[in-house]
């Protein structure tokens, strides 16, 4: 029998973990959004951040309208993905208000109205939650394949990597160096953990990811 190739091995792992997740009752998403929003509390994750994006929760995902309530309540800016309109594939990342006015996208997930004044350039937000299907011991992400995350984070991931290379401040022209990049922050439930995920090239790994019960950092792999 032939081997599964590497995108139906993504695929099945993909369904899977999509069913894993669906299959949690209300009570069950209702109390992993509480803990992870208790446990959030203790992490020094977000302490100095004043941009925050986030997204909203589709597909049994782990809800983050709690940790949404308690960013507002810190004064922290919240913004959300919202489809390019023009650039396939990628996302900006437009201001969520307890005012904004919400579209469903082409996925059926609500979006703000897309308003160019509200668009925070990728690269002055402080962190960004990422959703996730599945991910791995190593920070691999899975997501839901449409390579939303892979593109429009690129070139964040690959600044961060810059900025952890010692030579790299030595190099730059510190005065027009400006903050540094977002950092990447994957939510999830616990049972989106798994052993070892196939990747691919353009795959986009998380430095961290929150659970409601513990805490990862990858940082170390990459
Ligand atoms: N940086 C990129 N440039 C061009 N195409 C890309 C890039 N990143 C991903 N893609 C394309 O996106 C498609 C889906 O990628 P993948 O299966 O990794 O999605 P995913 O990580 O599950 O989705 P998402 O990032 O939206 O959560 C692939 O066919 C891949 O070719
Ligand atoms: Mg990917």
């Amino acid at each position: 029998m032939l081997e599964p190739t590497t995108t139906q091995l993504r695929n099945s792992l993909r369904q899977t973990f999509r069913e894993r997740r669906k299959s949690l009752s209300l009570g069950e998403q209702q109390e992993a959004a509480e803990a992870l929003l208790e446990h959030y509390k203790t992490l020094p994750i977000t302490t100095g951040a004043k941009r925050v994006a986030i997204y909203m929760t589709n597909d049994g995902e782990l809800s983050t309208l709690p940790l949404i309530d308690f960013l507002w309540s810190q004064n922290i800016e919240v913004y959300l993905p919202v489809l390019h309109p023009f650039c396939d594939g990628y996302l900006l990342f437009v201001s969520y208000t307890k005012d904004s006015l919400m579209l469903a996208n082409n996925f059926g997930i609500l979006e703000p109205i897309l308003e160019c004044h509200k668009i925070c350039p990728v690269l002055e937000l402080d962190i960004i939650f990422t959703p996730l299907v599945a991910f791995d011991e190593k920070g691999n992400r899975l997501g839901m394949g449409g390579g939303f995350y892979d593109r429009t984070l690129e070139f964040v991931s690959k600044r961060n990597k810059c900025e952890s290379n010692p030579s790299f401040n030595k190099m730059a022209d510190v005065s027009t160096q400006q903050k540094n990049a977002p950092t990447l922050v994957g939510l999830a439930h616990d049972i989106q953990q798994c052993l070892s995920l196939p990747t691919e090239a353009w795959d986009i790994p998380l430095p961290y990811i929150v659970t409601p019960t513990r805490f990862f950092n990858f940082t170390h792999n990459m």
